[in-house]
């Protein structure tokens, strides 16, 4: 398993200059084919004195391309060092946090979340294309209606089709006989082949699809598919807040995962992460990309190394038992929501082992919405109202909402 264990700041210090030491410095050996350097030292600081106990302020200045993916063998020689540490990442991510056995997963550090879904949906199509001779419009992704717009911009982007399936109201579970209709009227439409995208936590309501329900349906149906966990929103809490759970690499179903530092891990945004089983990745090598060291095989191109060390060194810092210490404090803040909740009579919706609580905008107000920041399902027509709890997302920050929902409801 990767080496994932709390580091001292001293360690975690040493560790990110020794690989910015192994890296091409551009002021001491002059590479004359890169069209990169330094970040312009005329804007940014190279010498202020707070950059050497400063690794990610660093690195950023250093400005390292992590152009390709890491941990396929071959990469840009010159960001060697930086690399390496979020080759570290991506095992951190794939074996200490979604079980898959040691060295059996490739991935890398994407722009987002929506980038690390259309990898997955890309490398699936090209997949279904490749070996199976499917054409685009035989090819469709099978989701909750409760999915991420990405879902929909993979789709128009790559020329394919897309099916969302209604959930219960009340629990945001797949209705089953809608499941099985929509795959039998896209079977109808020339379907062959599916790629079924399971959340892990959606973006509304926290919800967790089971890819069981998916799986059980499209073999029933005698059909192709592949499955990715769409773990943007839960890939970093929900392993933590429920361990026994069937979205990660334990389960053979699960070929691939997003997880995105820039949510709950509150790493700078440009740290999606994006973990494929071995074997995988070659559906979306670009053979273009002959000037590039290794090839590409990334939807990105050009990246900056400072988000993988960045995303590194959270996790570093705190460990897993660290990890799962911070999951449980944001679990009790929102047991205690939920609690204020159900003696208000507020009707809402919470997966237990989220931390997430959306509730029926009828409760609430457009006005509370914007006092409190709470995000709608839909700006124009709110139908539910959500309250995601954060480290900034306090007890003593909950009780005034909790307050004027208590008003309004005397009301
Ligand atoms: C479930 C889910 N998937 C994908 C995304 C897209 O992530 P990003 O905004 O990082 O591209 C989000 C963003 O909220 C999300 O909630």
């Amino acid at each position: 398993m990767a080496d994932w264990k709390k580091r001292s700041k001293t360690e975690i210090n040493k560790r990110v200059f020794d690989a910015l030491n192994k890296n091409v410095d551009f002021d001491e050996v002059n590479p004359l084919g890169i069209p990169g350097s330094h970040l312009d030292s005329k804007v940014f600081y190279q010498d202020a004195p707070f950059l050497a106990d400063a690794p990610f302020l660093s690195t950023l200045i250093h400005n390292p391309n992590h152009i390709g993916c890491h941990t396929l063998g071959k990469s840009e020689s010159f960001f060697e060092g930086t690399q390496a540490i979020e080759r570290e990442l991506i095992g951190v991510c794939a074996e200490n946090i979604l079980n898959a056995p040691v060295g059996s997963c490739d991935g890398y550090v994407a722009s987002g979340g929506t980038e690390a879904n259309m990898q997955a949906i890309w490398i699936y199509r090209n997949y279904f294309m490749r070996e199976h001779g499917a054409k685009p419009n035989e090819i469709c992704i099978i989701c909750s209606r409760d999915f991420h717009y990405s879902m929909s911009k993979a789709a128009d982007v790559l020329g394919i089709r897309m099916v969302g399936v209604a959930v219960n109201d009340a629990d945001r579970t797949l209705i089953k006989d809608d499941l099985k209709d929509a795959i039998a009227r896209e079977k109808k439409e020339g379907v062959t082949c599916f790629i079924a995208v399971a959340t892990m936590m959606t973006t509304m309501f926290g919800s967790v699809d089971n890819p069981m329900d998916y799986a059980d349906a499209l073999n029933a149906a005698n059909v192709r598919f592949k499955l990715h966990v769409d773990g943007a929103y839960g890939g970093f809490i929900y392993p933590f807040t429920n361990p026994d759970n069937n979205l990660d690499f334990r389960n053979e179903v699960v070929n691939s995962v997003t997880l995105d530092a820039h949510k709950m891990v509150q790493a700078p945004y440009g740290t999606g992460i994006f973990v494929i089983r071995k074997g995988w990745m070659k559906y979306a090598n670009t053979k273009d990309a002959s000037y590039v060291e290794g090839e590409d095989y990334t939807l990105i191109g050009s990246r900056s190394g400072a988000n993988a060390i960045a995303v590194w060194m959270i996790l570093m810092t705190y460990g897993p038992f660290g990890w799962d210490e911070k999951m449980s404090i944001l679990m009790k803040r929102t047991d205690r929501l939920v609690k204020q909740f159900k003696k208000l009579g507020v009707e809402f919706y919470r997966n237990q082992h989220a931390n997430i609580v959306t509730f029926r905008a009828g409760f609430g107000s457009p006005a509370l919405a914007k006092k409190y920041g709470l995000v709608p399902d839909n700006h124009h027509a709110p139908a539910w109202y959500k309250v995601v709890v954060m480290e900034h997302v306090t007890i003593e920050r909950l009780i005034p909402l909790v307050e004027d929902l208590k008003m309004i409801g005397e009301r």
